[in-house]
């Protein structure tokens, strides 16, 4: 195969190349074994394929893998310049090429105040002014002084934002409810453009106690900013005066202007940055809401775990380091396989946004195929994320998992002591969990099935009726995470397990993880729609040069409907 990577040096090209041959010759040689036989030529696989680090535990030995094929992809990653690129990453360096500017996310959770220098100038000063503008908002919080216009105490935050100013901080919300303090203000989020959002959110609130939370890293996005003039409007039917409104918001955006000039008071403005994407912003004032709920210190904890986790994406051997084994399985699966469909299954209630979370990180990051050198990637790039909590999946889509045609690798993600007290709830659930993984990989054979229904008493003869309708497949590949405990620690490490996980993919692909030009061409097309929705309105003809006839006939379809002609 015609395979190569911009990033590397000639000789690393060459090296990648021979890796990736031995890998398709690899892959030959075991892409037939199903996986029960991995199992009966070696019973101790689960102890071979298990690493740890602190509370996070990696199971991997339900994957068509031998110590070879880890051998083989860990050198693979290598050659694809994995190490250069993770020092460009931790150390601020243009990393997103197309927007010629740093991602740096690791440095919102670096310990110390080393500096990172960004074009020459060091963010570190920056990030550690707005570590004490969060401290300081989170006082307030707690000790009740966050009020409205009129004095009242705020109890409810209505958090504004969409894609990556939305889905990290609804994770963080829902995963450390438990954590929640008895100062907490309840949450609410609002993302989609669809009055429907806005309305439910608000319907049973009180203006005089309601705090807006505007957070859109542009401020140009225009989902956020048609909500956050929504509940301007909103604000004024209880208030008359801009000023009294404007004590009702806060913004957290890298572009200050916008925000100053919606109205939002400068010192209810929190930063965000240039090198800081959205799908990444969760270690920042972007998490807000969930400052509020478990107050700064414990934020800080999902920092440190997220931090430590950096660290051991730096420092640990290849074969032994969670993010990279991760990736490089799905890797291995996504281009040797041909299967890149990838489920995420957490068996936690309060997980049950993760898939979300992680669909944006790895979609938006990964969804591309040109790469540095603006040759297409020949090969698939870019894994299909989707899932949900355990076991509400377990009612729903797993019946095609089982016996459906399609080829899919998947985590499960469980957490082994629970914050509750019910553990009969939760020794069901992880019986469950640890189940569903081994029935995905052993499935049941037509023996199987017909000594099972003659033990219960099934004719022979309708046995064989029964029998293809029984059959399980199996071999279908999975890991499992298990976390000791959901803690805001161990959460902070899972975030930035994913996340490092995402940007090896990218290295491997030599693609840039870290813009997303791919958003851009629907936004512009309903600008333009926009002004054919406008101009049909007042009675005018659609421009057919301008208006594709496509769209045509479902604008005319529109216009006869609307419901506000005037
Ligand atoms: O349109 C995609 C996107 O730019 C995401 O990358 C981002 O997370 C989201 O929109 C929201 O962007 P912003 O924070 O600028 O409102």
């Amino acid at each position: 195969m015609a395979f190569t990577l911009s990033p590397v040096t000639p000789v690393a090209r060459d090296t990648f190349h021979a890796l990736w041959q031995q890998l398709e010759a690899h892959h030959q040689q075991i892409k037939s074994l199903h996986l029960r036989e991995f199992f009966s030529k070696d019973g101790e696989r689960f102890h071979k394929f298990f690493r740890s680090f602190e509370e996070i535990g990696v199971d991997f030995c339900k994957n068509h893998l031998t110590p070879e094929t880890l051998s083989l992809l860990t050198r693979l990653a290598q050659a694809a310049g994995l190490e250069e690129a993770r020092r460009m990453l931790f150390q601020g360096e243009a990393i997103n090429w197309t927007e010629k500017t740093a991602a740096l996310h690791t440095a919102l959770r670096q310990e110390t105040t080393t500096e990172i220098l960004v074009n020459g100038h060091n963010v570190m000063p920056e990030i550690v002014a707005a570590r004490q503008q969060l401290q300081a908002f989170s006082q307030r919080v707690q000790s009740g002084t966050l009020k409205g216009a009129r004095g009242e105490k705020i109890t409810t935050m209505v958090h504004i934002g969409i894609g990556g100013s939305y889905l990290g901080p609804k994770l963080l919300v829902e995963a450390l409810a438990p954590y929640a303090l008895d100062s907490a203000p309840q949450i609410r989020f609002i993302s989609n453009m669809d009055g429907d959002d806005f309305v439910q959110a608000t319907k049973d609130l009180n203006p005089h106690t309601t705090l807006f939370i505007l957070a859109s890293k542009s401020f140009a996005t225009l989902e956020t900013t048609l909500n956050g003039r929504t509940a301007w409007q909103w604000l004024a039917q209880a208030m008359d005066d801009p000023h009294e409104i404007a004590r009702h918001f806060l913004a957290v955006t890298a572009n200050r202007q916008a925000a100053l000039h919606f109205g939002i008071p400068g010192e209810a403005i929190f930063p965000g940055w240039r090198w800081l994407n959205g799908r990444y912003s969760w270690p920042s004032a972007i998490s807000l809401p969930v400052i509020a709920m478990i107050g700064y210190d414990a934020f800080a904890q999902v920092l440190a775990g997220a931090h430590a986790m950096d660290q051991h994406f730096l420092n640990a051997p290849l074969t032994d380091n969670l993010p990279v084994l991760l990736a490089m399985i799905s890797v291995w699966y996504t281009n040797f396989f041909h299967m890149p469909t990838h489920l995420v299954l957490p068996y936690s209630h309060l997980l049950r946004s993760f898939p979300d979370y992680y669909q944006q990180c790895e979609m938006e990051s990964n969804g591309k195929t040109a790469r540095r050198d603006n040759t297409p990637s020949p090969v698939a790039t870019g894994q299909i994320i989707w899932g949900q909590a355990g076991t509400n999946g377990q009612h729903s889509f797993y019946q095609l998992l089982h016996q459906g045609s399609h080829a899919f690798t998947a985590d499960f993600i469980a957490v082994l002591q629970p914050g509750h007290t019910l553990h009969h709830h939760h020794q069901e659930l992880l019986a469950n969990c640890f189940a569903q993984s081994e029935a995905l990989m052993v499935g049941r054979t037509p023996e199987e099935v017909r000594q099972k229904l003659l033990a219960r008493g099934v004719s022979p003869k309708e046995v064989e009726t029964l029998l293809p309708q029984r059959l399980f497949p199996g071999n279908h590949p999975s890991n499992t995470l298990l976390l000791d405990r959901l803690t805001p620690y161990n959460l902070g490490a899972l975030l930035s397990l994913y996340e490092m996980k995402t940007f090896v993919m990218g290295v491997v692909w030599g693609i840039n993880s870290f813009d997303q030009w791919g958003v851009e061409l629907g936004k512009e097309l309903a600008r333009g729609i926009g002004q054919h929705q406008e101009s049909l309105l007042a009675g005018n003809p659609l421009d057919s040069q301008t208006c594709h006839p496509a769209t045509a006939g479902l604008l005319h379809h529109w216009a006869k409907r609307h419901p506000v002609k005037d």
